[in-house]
């Protein structure tokens, strides 16, 4: 089989790349190594940057995202025991966020390359992606229990963090920098009506908490637990107290969450990454296969979305006029952005968790810096335009 552009992974980086080149007219197929169903559970984050709505309006999948996404103009910030909300649109010329799930985005773009996109493979497992190098590279999967090759212009690997594209880039090229944080997420998913409108981010005493939402039905919430937590010693009481324990306030004792079924419970590790370059001759990277953020700023979908973005352009310039300018500056194009999403997201991360090691000078710093955003315009527009999202460039 040979296609133009050969994608490795069906999340939502492989997803959007191949419907932005639908669109542009450019053939792809997508090999993906886990099932439909399986794709379509994965919970994950749900905050979309406006370029990343602009890209799946552009793409066709903007439909049920205008009527189900909810539009967020801030964010409060809890600590010390005290509210702050961060207002977006003054602090950035008028930009905000929407709330619609990961889950759903992947869901949309499916269903919409099943009916009128390029092949799209299910249980398509990549085990090698060969000739980077030469004008023809050959990605080699196996589906349906044979072996088959997929001769490609370009390959793009959208496999994630555990992918299998990103050894295609030579080991004497390739460069990974990493960082873990000594803490997790214990995610929980449960039929309660969010309290509050917008997000909020608790630092604690006791730990980081994060009270996000996926409808005005369901509470998507997050706790600080320690690395190997198993969330079966978690009691969905012991998570609801904890939660009201990290979000509480002096100004308002009774402040509760509306407690509700808990419907999915997980634990999430915390990890910074980058794999440079991000290109190595016909093998590009995007998303997850390249980079990896902890969630606490919200940027690893829309990373990955920024990443597709600017590859679709750089092939569509190729396919048109045969100019290979946008693709060989893809790498820098796209790393520049990448380090600023993972600066912002170890600043989230490092000033709103409690590392088991911190000493109370580390605590006070941390609450300086909080109130500083707390009280400096400068500091809380720093945050709002990292959050809201940097232009693409
Ligand atoms: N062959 C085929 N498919 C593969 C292979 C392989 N060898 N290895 C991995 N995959 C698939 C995975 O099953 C997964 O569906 O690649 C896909 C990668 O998807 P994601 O991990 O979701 O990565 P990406 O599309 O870049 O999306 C990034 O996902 O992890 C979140 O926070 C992250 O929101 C960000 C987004
Ligand atoms: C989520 O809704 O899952 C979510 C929101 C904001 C984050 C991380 C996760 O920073």
């Amino acid at each position: 089989m040979r296609t133009t552009v050969g994608i490795v992974g069906g999340g939502p980086s492989g997803l959007l790349l191949a419907r932005l080149l639908h669109r542009a007219g450019i053939d792809s197929v997508v090999l993906e190594s886990r099932d439909r169903a399986y794709v379509e559970r994965r919970q994950r984050a749900g905050i979309l940057e406006q370029a990343t709505v602009d890209a799946l309006c552009a793409a066709g999948a903007g439909g049920r995202l205008a009527r189900e996404g909810i539009v967020h103009d801030g964010i409060e910030l809890r600590y010390d025991r005290r509210a702050h909300r961060v207002d977006f649109p003054s602090l950035t010329g008028g930009r905000r966020v929407w709330v619609y799930a990961q889950t759903e985005v992947v869901k949309d773009l499916i269903a919409l390359q099943l009916a009128e996109g390029g092949p799209l493979f299910f249980g398509a497992e990549v085990h090698a992606v060969e000739g980077a190098d030469t004008a023809q590279p050959v990605i080699r999967y196996t589906h349906e229990g044979r072996e088959h090759s997929l001769t490609c212009d370009y390959v793009v690997g959208c496999d994630g963090f555990h992918g299998v594209a990103r050894t295609a880039v030579p080991e004497q090229v390739r460069s990974t920098y990493e960082r873990s944080y000594p803490y997790s997420w214990l995610g929980v998913l449960a039929e309660a009506p969010p309290v509050h409108d917008e997000l909020v981010y608790a630092h604690s005493e006791r730990g980081f908490a994060l009270a996000s939402m996926r409808s005005p039905q369901v509470s998507r919430l997050y706790l600080q637990v320690p690395n190997g937590t198993d969330p079966a010693h978690w009691s969905d009481e012991r998570i609801w107290d904890e939660l009201d324990a990290r979000f509480a306030l002096d100004s308002d004792p009774a402040w509760r969450l509306n407690r509700g079924t808990v419907t999915a419970k997980s634990v999430l590790p915390m990890r910074s990454s980058v794999t440079e370059p991000m290109r190595y001759g016909r093998v590009f990277l995007a998303g997850d296969a390249a980079h990896i953020v902890p969630p606490t700023g919200a940027k690893g979908l829309n990373l990955a979305a920024a990443d597709v973005i600017v590859l679709a352009r750089a092939l569509g310039a190729w396919h048109e006029s045969g100019s290979v300018e946008l693709l060989d500056a893809y790498s820098d194009t796209c790393l520049r952005r990448v380090w600023r999403a993972e600066q912002f997201s170890y600043f989230m991360t490092t000033t709103l968790h409690t590392d088991p090691g911190q000493s109370g000078f580390d605590t006070r710093l941390q609450l300086s810096q909080l109130d500083r955003i707390a009280t400096s315009p400068h500091a809380a527009a720093e945050l709002a335009e990292n959050y809201t999202g940097l232009p693409l460039g």
